[in-house]
């Protein structure tokens, strides 16, 4: 598998999603038993760029490195010199010739970790980067279906609430498609992204036809900082007509899993019974699922770039 950045899962075959997710299944398992710490990053610097603020996707990032024995370091992005005026591409040159291996970024505009990975010689992880791809997270999702339902394809998967702004949304609906799922998307139409009908999904304006026998509910955090004026009523009202509480959510199959990327709004996308009735909700497993996905991703790219790299042992 020749990746040499993970920038979103659009590049990305089957095959390539099947086998990040195999090795994160092992990793997984290996993170319930406490295992011996295994090395393969060991060697490696990893450093985390986050441009947005995160408290989930850093701390994920930087528990998996340290597993996997990386000198892990965060550089505050709110203390850096773009404060002082420097580019983004000035900034990555910089760290560039400080040699890291890995660079882990999170950026409110899409596409800035793309740009940035075309001007650095190490492996770059796309952590979210504005509405467009967050690709750990879909993978972490699908591992958390795939787990969970013993299998990723041929599900009825809803898509529930700020699909506009929404790169896990974004990126769950292109790997889900991909794997053959049977997507739906649900919310109000101001929420639903303007060239909806390139998608090829099913979109529902009504919850409750939305969630009709779908085996995964995935709920969306209601994105303020990306609107800028009236997309919904009031929180109130959103929360009577899509937030899902189990009223609606008796509308999916018995067994349906109840899914959130977190951070989560109780009483606005989700009521809180809800999200912590571990009959349904797998919130907390996607949270683990987390650290074990970006072990797989950071040693699939850490070993492609061995493979890639020179020796300038001089
Ligand atoms: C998501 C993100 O940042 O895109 N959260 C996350 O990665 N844990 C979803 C969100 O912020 O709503």
């Amino acid at each position: 598998m020749q990746l040499e950045h993970l920038l979103g899962i659009e590049p990305l075959q089957p095959q390539q999603i099947k086998k990040i997710l195999d090795l994160a299944d092992y990793y997984a398992d290996q993170n319930r038993i406490n295992a011996q710490n295994n090395n393969a990053l060991a060697g490696c610097t990893q450093v985390n760029m986050f441009f947005e603020h995160s408290t989930r996707t850093q701390a994920s990032f930087e528990i998996a490195g340290k597993r996997l024995g990386a000198d892990v370091m965060n550089m505050s992005m709110e203390a850096s010199s773009i404060k002082k005026g420097e580019t983004l591409i000035d900034t990555a040159l910089t760290l560039n010739a400080m040699r890291p291996d890995l660079l882990v970024v999170r950026h409110p505009h899409s596409g800035a970790v793309d740009l940035l990975a075309q001007k650095v010689n190490c492996a770059v992880l796309n952590a979210g980067d504005g509405s467009h791809e967050h690709p750990t997270q879909a993978l972490l999702d699908a591992l958390t279906i795939r787990r969970s339902k013993g299998r990723l394809q041929r599900l009825n998967i809803a898509i529930c609430g700020d699909v506009a702004h929404s790169r896990v949304a974004r990126s769950n609906i292109i790997l889900l498609g991909k794997m053959e799922n049977r997507l739906r998307l649900v919310g109000p139409s101001t929420l639903m992204p303007s060239n909806i009908n390139e998608f090829g999904v099913e979109v529902f304006y009504d919850i409750k036809q939305g969630l009709r026998d779908v085996d995964v509910v995935m709920m969306l955090r209601l994105q303020r900082e990306r609107m800028d004026g009236g997309f919904i009523p009031s929180e109130r009202e959103y929360y009577h007509r899509y937030g899902l509480d189990a009223k609606k959510l008796s509308y999916a199959k018995p067994d349906a899993i109840v899914m959130h990327p977190g951070p989560m709004n109780r009483g606005v996308e989700i009521d809180g019974e809800i999200a912590d009735d571990l009959r349904h909700s797998v919130i907390q497993e996607q949270v683990e699922m987390g650290v074990a996905v970006r072990m797989a991703a950071m040693d699939i790219l850490m070993r492609n770039r061995r493979k890639n790299t020179k020796e300038t042992n001089i």
